[in-house]
């Protein structure tokens, strides 16, 4: 009897008796994943549901933690290259200057999943997917519910404010955008400042404290990127004397935790959705991708805008 036969007849056997043969058992799809960092609460919801995903899909998750930096999220992925990781997926910190890398990777025959943040390359062959939120969209709904709110004060003008996200990230272009267009053509609303505060409440209060210095009272609404940014801005409001979700009106974008917090206490007055649950289906797709599966090059995940009025309500179906 050959070697082989003896050790498929001794893997079967074992299989037979409920025990795994471990040199015959599935090797399991070992995945690079390049994270932004831990900048807001969403950003580690997401974290959490990209690593107990992997647990329970039994992927073996090679977790890097950028910290808000595109050359270590390069770093890492050409780590992730040398170790012939079978997937790598990333969150991109901004949108540019991807094409080199990505290019490193499809030579070393590597399908690259994009979670969350999309990236501007040429050449669109350099990833499979990207699996996130429409941010675009994410912008109108605040400008759409920002418009709804002035229309029941004609004849006032609303002073606008805006905290931006991470400079070149797609989330803070996108969301501008869609914002922009949406209330572009509204004559109640003016834009006195828009500045970046990096996704972060620390950098949202001290932005907001300086518009407050330069602009005082005379703000009436403001509208953030995130809802960690308009935490933030909160404290400041609060600090100035004046009282946020009333002297100053307040859109925000995410839907986590602290923001219902937020508008239970009348701080806040509406925050739009923005979904960080994305680790399953990430998982997911590795797989099938793996399989060698068609998938859709872009996955979109739902997502609602919760006004102040229904916080109280959802609250405790939140999940992140
Ligand atoms: O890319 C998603 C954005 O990044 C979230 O809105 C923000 O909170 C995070 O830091």
């Amino acid at each position: 009897m050959t070697v082989q036969r003896r050790t498929f007849i001794a893997a079967a056997a074992l299989a037979l008796a409920g025990t795994t043969f471990p040199a015959l058992a599935a090797k399991p799809l070992v995945m690079g994943f390049s994270q932004v960092g831990a900048e807001s609460e969403w950003r580690t919801a997401n974290t959490v549901s990209v690593k107990d995903a992997a647990k329970k899909a039994g992927v073996n998750l090679k977790f890097a933690d950028a910290q808000q930096r595109q050359e270590n999220q390069v770093k890492a992925i050409r780590s992730f290259i040398a170790q012939k990781v079978d997937v790598i997926a990333f969150s991109p910190v901004v949108e540019s200057g991807w094409d080199t890398v990505l290019r490193e990777a499809k030579a070393a025959n590597i399908p690259v999943i994009l979670t969350d943040r999309d990236v501007n390359v040429a050449d669109k062959s350099l990833y499979v997917t990207l699996i996130g939120s429409d941010f675009v969209e994410e912008g109108r709904r605040a400008g759409r519910w920002l418009n709804e709110f002035v229309k029941k004060q004609p004849g006032k003008t609303f002073n606008v404010v805006e905290l931006q996200g991470t400079v070149g990230s797609a989330p803070a272009i996108d969301r501008k955008a869609g914002f922009d267009e949406v209330t572009k053509g509204n004559a109640q609303l003016k834009l006195l400042r828009t500045q970046t505060a990096e996704f972060t409440r620390a950098k949202g209060k001290e932005v907001m404290e300086a518009f407050l210095k330069a602009h005082g009272k005379t703000i009436n609404v403001l509208f953030a990127h995130n809802d960690d940014m308009a935490i933030g801005a909160i404290q400041a409001i609060e600090e100035a004397g004046l009282k946020p979700g009333k002297d100053i009106v307040i859109v925000s974008i995410d839907g986590v935790r602290g923001a219902f917090e937020a508008m239970i206490q009348g701080k806040l007055n509406v925050s739009v959705e923005c979904n960080p649950l994305l680790g399953p289906l990430l998982m997911q797709t590795a797989k099938d991708v793996k399989a060698g599966k068609q998938v859709p090059k872009r996955l979109v995940v739902e997502e609602r805008v919760f006004p102040a009025e229904v916080a109280l309500k959802e609250f405790p179906n939140r999940k992140y």
